[in-house]
């Protein structure tokens, strides 16, 4: 569909911020480069970046130091690492549908089965624990959670994450917490899976989506379980040694000298929200609800006898580009994608669009 996508076509499609890193940030990375950082970190990282991130985290789980935090390059690496930690062949891992692309593939490269669980819009794209019981089995290893959630923008409250924590304690299942969108977050303080009475936890974190920075590649991996970090690390040194030198100078430059960054972004994410779902919840047929985090809508989307890839194409042929709901798994039928990644204006010209296709197909 990207290849399809006229260049006057408006991109509710990617996934990723429209803005820059810190400028800061980038002075930063070329600087250390000039200043011959071109070398191999230790395979953790840099320690003076992962005591940095350590203490970002201390409010939720104040003993945790460098030790607990691995260097990744992404939270795509980051994931792999950690299914390939966790998962030997013939388990499985409770997977939330709809679902970011990368999480099925990755348990079966590791030898495993995606155990899907539905998030229901009904629900809030919240799973329900009873959901979570009937697909639960004795080779189910571990429960990921993606809270801010691409593609839905659903989120927990303090209640529902405590009863998410509580179904892995009782089961004795690690939980993977994808959490790379925790400084994108609208209505409330992130909802954290970290420092929630359960230590068998490891968290997937990325530079890429709160510091505008998806092309460095840079992300981390935090656990308050030392033998898991262990047991990641070692991963991580399979899977690539290391991060890259000069980058994770330039993170913690941002880290230390541009803290409010994410929080500067996201103000302008949240205009964006409201004029989004303003504008799609006054078409006729579509439904959405009001994400608390990401920068994503999941729309209902009805139009008789079509599907929503056919209704993506349609969109498409009209000027606008988004994702299928079926891009996120079977359960994302019904549904479309919109990343609001895009200026105000052109939401404001794409939503024209959508509105005017929408009306045509449903009048066919
Ligand atoms: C939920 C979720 N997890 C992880 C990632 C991976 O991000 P990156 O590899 O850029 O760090 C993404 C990217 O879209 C995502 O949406």
């Amino acid at each position: 569909m990207f290849d399809m996508a006229g260049d006057d076509a408006i991109q509710f499609g990617l996934g990723e911020p429209d803005f820059q890193p810190p400028q800061l940030a980038i002075e930063a990375f070329n600087q250390a480069m000039r200043d011959g950082r071109n070398k191999y970190t230790t395979t953790a990282g840099h320690p003076e970046l992962r005591s940095k991130i350590a203490t970002l985290w201390h409010h939720l789980s104040p003993d945790l130091d460098e030790s607990n935090v691995c260097i990744t390059m992404s939270g795509t690496n980051g994931l792999l690492d950690i299914f390939l930690a966790l998962v030997n062949p013939g388990d499985n891992v409770l997977i939330p549908e709809p679902y970011f692309p990368l999480y099925p593939p990755d348990v079966r490269i590791c030898g495993g089965e995606p155990n899907l669980y539905p998030c229901r819009f009904e629900n809030g794209f919240v799973p329900m624990i009873q959901d979570l019981e009937e697909r639960l089995d004795e080779n189910t290893v571990a429960i990921l959670y993606n809270f801010p959630s691409n593609p839905t923008g659903g989120n927990v409250n303090v209640k529902q994450r405590d009863e998410l924590v509580e179904f892995a304690k009782a089961n004795d299942l690690w939980i993977i917490t994808d959490e790379v969108y925790d400084r994108i977050v609208y209505d409330g303080p992130h909802v954290s899976f970290l420092g929630a009475g359960y230590d068998k936890v490891i968290m997937v974190q990325s530079f890429s989506k709160t510091f505008a920075m998806t092309g460095w590649r840079i992300g981390y991996l935090l656990s308050p379980d030392s033998e898991a970090m262990a047991q990641l690390t070692k991963m991580q040194y399979y899977v690539t040694a290391c991060s890259n030198d000069a980058m994770q100078h330039a993170v913690l430059q941002a880290l230390k000298e541009a803290p409010d960054y994410p929080e500067s972004m996201c103000a302008e994410f949240k205009a964006r929200r409201d004029l989004i779902c303003e504008r799609l919840n006054a078409i006729p047929g579509v439904t959405c609800h009001i994400p608390t985090g990401a920068f994503y809508v999941f729309p209902k989307v009805e139009v008789p006898g079509m599907t929503s890839e056919e209704i993506a194409m349609a969109l498409l042929e009209g000027g606008v580009l988004c994702s299928p709901g079926t891009a996120f798994g079977s359960a994302g039928e019904g549904h479309l994608r919109f990343a609001y990644t895009i200026s105000r204006e052109d939401i404001s010209r794409g939503m024209d669009r959508v509105e005017s296709v929408l009306s045509e197909l449903r009048s066919d």
